[in-house]
């Protein structure tokens, strides 16, 4: 981002920050659905951003809401999106769902017999009548980072269970009419060759289901996984090319011409959006390394790595205060209490003094909201939505408070 900006956004709503470049997310939009199948439609995934405002570009854009909670609800209508919500996730409470249809949610990702049986029992007491897409886990293995189907996982239903015997009967409830079938291999898929192959194993996967168990796909959700950077500045993904390997596969599948084809993104959609901008509180030695700590951490940056569950990414690091010559190699770490605070290891950097102010570039998904906000009861950032060179909104993440209150 440029870097007049980020200290004018620093100096007037203090650090650290969020800022999110709303030209960016339409630029993704636009590629991304001209790399789609004529026809496709498009959803956003909420859990990659719940930020009105970059959701708000997205509906602008044609793309619809793929939500997994009430807040991502109250997102999605903060962001203008009333019609065609799709509500999704593995341990729907009757709570939510009565949440959902009381908001006039009535599509669903079904992920079980038992959220089926759910789903047509709130439906039948709301007295309103829903569809449901089957969340379904193939059999075939994925091409993905993350792989959340095609292997042992709670995700959607296990295909063989589908095509047992007595499945058809135990999907057959008042108020609730299965039309389509929903897969999503994981994130982060690496080219357009493997979203192709993904694509074809999930539209014939739909077929293979729909027609075992007679019902009509009228949709096929068929994921998506587009890759993006993550924390760092590397290049973003190239989709050249996609469009025409996805039609190829989409024409050849029996379900082309009568079935709804959509897909789902996050990440490519927002990630590049966004920009954490961080201040050096401390530089100091122990022993033979550097350690340079920030005002921010693992409460607003790096999600689950955070806790070392997966593999933190590397980390670009740009100095706006100061270009300094040289390189260093330091333990980047936040002003957390606790040694899991680190957001980088032996990170080869620009030379840093205290008081500069530094960039992470591309974290505009999976960023504040996938981090430990609430851990050590820190203040929340202010997240910060510009276009051009032009600070267009704030706003403050609620859903954690940074201390309790009584009830
Ligand atoms: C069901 C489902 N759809 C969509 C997404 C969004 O994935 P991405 O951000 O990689 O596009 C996820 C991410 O976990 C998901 O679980």
């Amino acid at each position: 981002m440029n870097a007049d900006l980020a200290r004018q956004l620093i100096e007037k709503h203090g650090s650290p920050l969020f800022a999110y470049d709303l030209d960016a997310v339409k630029a993704r939009a636009v590629t991304l659905k001209r790399e789609l199948p004529e026809g496709s439609r498009l959803y956003y995934s909420f859990k990659a951003n719940p930020l009105p405002a970059i959701a708000r570009e997205l509906r602008e854009q044609g793309v619809r809401a793929e939500i997994t909670s009430d807040g991502e609800l109250r997102a999605a209508q903060n962001a203008g999106f009333t019609d065609g919500i799709v509500f999704g996730g593995p341990g729907k409470s009757e709570k939510m769902i009565a949440r959902m249809l009381e908001n006039g949610v009535r599509h669903f990702s079904c992920e079980s017999f038992t959220d089926a049986a759910r789903l047509s029992q709130m439906a039948v007491k709301a007295g309103v009548n829903i569809t449901a897409m089957l969340r379904v886990n193939p059999q075939q293995a994925p091409d993905a980072r993350l792989a959340m189907s095609g292997v042992e996982s709670q995700f959607g239903f296990d295909e063989a269970l589908l095509l047992a015997e007595g499945a058809a009967e135990r999907l057959k409830l008042p108020n609730l009419t299965i039309n389509g079938v929903h897969v999503y291999f994981g994130t982060q898929v690496a080219s357009v060759e493997a979203l192709a192959r993904n694509t074809q194993c999930a539209l014939d996967t739909a077929s293979r289901v729909s027609t075992a168990l007679g019902f009509e796909c009228e949709v096929a959700n068929v994921g998506g996984g587009f890759p993006w950077p993550y924390a760092s500045d590397a290049a973003g993904s190239d989709l050249t090319g996609l469009r025409d390997a996805l039609e190829v596969v989409w024409k050849a599948s029996p379900l082309h011409g009568k079935t709804q084809l959509c897909f789902e993104s996050g990440r490519y959609l927002c990630a590049s959006s966004g920009t954490l901008l961080t201040t050096v509180l401390d530089v100091k030695k122990a022993g033979s390394k550097t350690f340079v700590v920030l005002d921010t951490g693992i409460h607003h940056l790096g999600g689950m790595s955070g806790l070392g569950r997966i593999p933190r990414a590397a980390l670009t690091l740009i100095n706006l205060t100061a270009r300094r010559d040289g390189e260093i190699v330091a333990d980047v770490v936040g002003p957390l209490c606790s040694p899991l605070d680190s957001l980088a290891r032996g990170q080869k950097m620009p030379p840093v003094e205290v008081g500069d102010v530094l960039a992470v570039p591309n974290v505009g998904a999976y960023g504040l909201t996938a981090s430990l906000l609430g851990f050590l009861s820190h203040e929340t950032p202010w997240e910060v939505a510009y276009r051009g060179s032009q600070e267009t909104e704030k706003w403050v993440f609620q859903c954690w408070h940074n201390s309790q209150r009584a009830v």
